[in-house]
């Protein structure tokens, strides 16, 4: 029997931004389509807009018919009818007070959820604002959501986590990474820890390296000032790619729940080795066929050397990880959107065949994104006479598994906050672990001179690729999913 979902008021700062009308109005939309949203449940925009109640409904419309997934339904005067909306600037302690009178004169409901949709600028504003202005207490449940990014480096993750711990228990904040929420970033752990033969196999016995690539065709989609300052370290390098890297490499918790998950991330976040800049390659798109390059989109600096690529090797010192390389890569204008994670294996210590090529490393799979699934590349004999090797697939598609696409990941993680639980989410630890592992990099990039420059539209810079190469191993190519090479 599903756990029934405890009524909230929902309040959003930052409404009338872009992560509100993408992700969560749709998300919230969708559970209430799904009947999921407790009858008292009502959402509460804040925000510096001159708006009211009827033009959030008409803003909150319009997002829905951009964005949703599906079309409105009769459900949606129902969902208006829980949205209303108060003015105010971040910093306006008469606004906080307007905010909480307007919550006790709604609230029903059993909690107070307040999320971070703003500018990362303001978050310690508002989570100092909530404190003072005593929104931070309440006799039901208190929640705080932080999105990404989590400060701009580790100082500033550092005194932002410090007001938190002012104002909210760790238990009541929720810190947003929504990689965590991707059914086979979730998978990972039920692969490794609900099955017999994938655990034995996974350590420096048997893996010869780990590759994890996070790739957009996408550029900055007008987002020019948020990534001059950004970057792909901090946008994404720093907090995806570094969650879904302890999600392989953190040893089994003796219980899946939220303490044990992530005291078992932080031991591995904290044996990974910060990276060398030595060890990293820095790329930026220029311009090819109709695509911009990066300098000249709109708000970027044209001599701007801005990371829009990074591609990185490091170590982790653990038992099970010494001597393990992880290759990790992410960039914008790449050729495809592609979020995957190979495990290359070892080749056998003997061949009794006589054979016209060597054999071809094992290689496990983890496709994030697009067609979530998880595919195993194995030698097999190819039919007719003698031995000679082909590679095939043995191969699980989430989407003809479960005759169903995978939920959208922000409904995932509305439910989890609704619900109370925060495994999927970052502790404050996690998240300064992180900062630490990247803060070389951060120091040498932020003052560095020329990136290396890829075509927008290919797979980024070849020397990402000679990087491998200098290891005697090269990236598994997405474009190819008819091999494992
Ligand atoms: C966000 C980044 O966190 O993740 C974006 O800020 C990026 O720059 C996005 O495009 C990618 O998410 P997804 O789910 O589309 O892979």
């Amino acid at each position: 029997m599903t756990q029934a979902i405890p009524s909230c008021t929902f309040v959003i700062f930052g409404i009338s931004g872009d992560l509100a009308a993408r992700k969560l109005i749709p998300a919230l939309y969708n559970l209430h389509r799904r009947e999921l949203l407790a009858p008292e449940t009502r959402i509460v925009g804040f925000a510096r807009r001159d708006w009211g109640d009827a033009q959030l409904r008409q803003e909150a419309q319009q997002a829905l018919e951009t964005f949703a997934a599906e079309a409105l339904d009769e459900t949606w005067p129902s969902f208006a009818a829980r949205l209303s909306f108060v003015q105010g600037s971040y910093d306006d302690m008469d606004r906080y007070r307007a905010l909480s009178a307007h919550l006790d004169r709604l609230d029903t409901a059993a909690g107070r959820i307040f999320y971070t949709a703003t500018p990362p600028s303001t978050y310690n504003e508002i989570v100092r604002s909530l404190r003072v202005s005593g929104l931070n207490r309440h006799e039901g449940f208190v929640r705080l959501v932080v999105e990404k990014p989590f400060g701009h480096d580790l100082a500033s993750a550092q005194v932002l986590n410090r007001e938190i711990e002012r104002s909210f228990a760790e238990s009541e904040v929720y810190r947003i990474d929504h990689y965590l929420a991707k059914e086979t970033a979730q998978n990972i752990a039920v692969l490794r820890f609900a099955n017999t033969i994938f655990e034995p196999l996974w350590s420096n016995q048997y893996v010869d390296h780990v590759q994890i690539t996070m790739a957009e065709d996408l550029g900055i989609e007008g987002r020019g000032s948020f990534y001059e300052e950004a970057g792909v370290l901090r946008d994404v390098f720093q907090n995806h790619l570094l969650q879904l890297v302890a999600l392989i490499a953190t040893e089994p918790p003796a219980r899946f729940d939220a303490q044990s998950v992530r005291d078992e991330k932080v031991k591995v976040l904290r044996a990974t080795r910060c990276i060398a800049p030595e060890r990293a390659v820095k790329g930026q798109y220029v311009s090819a066929g109709k695509l911009k390059g990066y300098r000249e989109e709109p708000g970027v600096a044209p001599d701007s050397n801005q990371a829009t690529y990074a591609a990185a090797e490091f170590g982790i010192d653990t038992w099970r990880w010494a001597g393990v390389p992880f290759f990790v890569r992410s960039g914008k204008r790449l050729k495809a959107k592609v979020s995957e994670i190979v495990l290359h294996y070892k080749t056998p210590p003997h061949i009794p065949f006589a054979l016209e090529r060597p054999v071809a490393a094992d290689q496990l799979i983890l496709r994030l994104q697009p067609n979530e699934g998880i595919s195993l590349w194995l030698d097999a004999k190819a039919p007719g006479q003698g031995i000679k090797l082909r590679q095939v697939s043995l191969d699980f598609a989430y989407e003809q598994q479960f005759e169903r696409s995978s939920p959208d990941a922000y409904e995932t993680l509305l439910q989890d906050i609704l619900m109370g639980d925060p495994t999927l989410f970052m502790r404050s630890d996690e998240v300064e672990e992180q900062w630490k592992i990247v803060t070389p990099l951060l120091e040498a990039w932020d003052n560095d001179d020329d990136p290396a420059f890829y075509a927008a539209g290919s797979w980024g810079p070849k020397e990402a690729d000679q990087l491998l190469a200098s290891r005697g191993r090269r990236w598994h190519s997405p474009d190819n999913d008819k091999s494992g090479a």
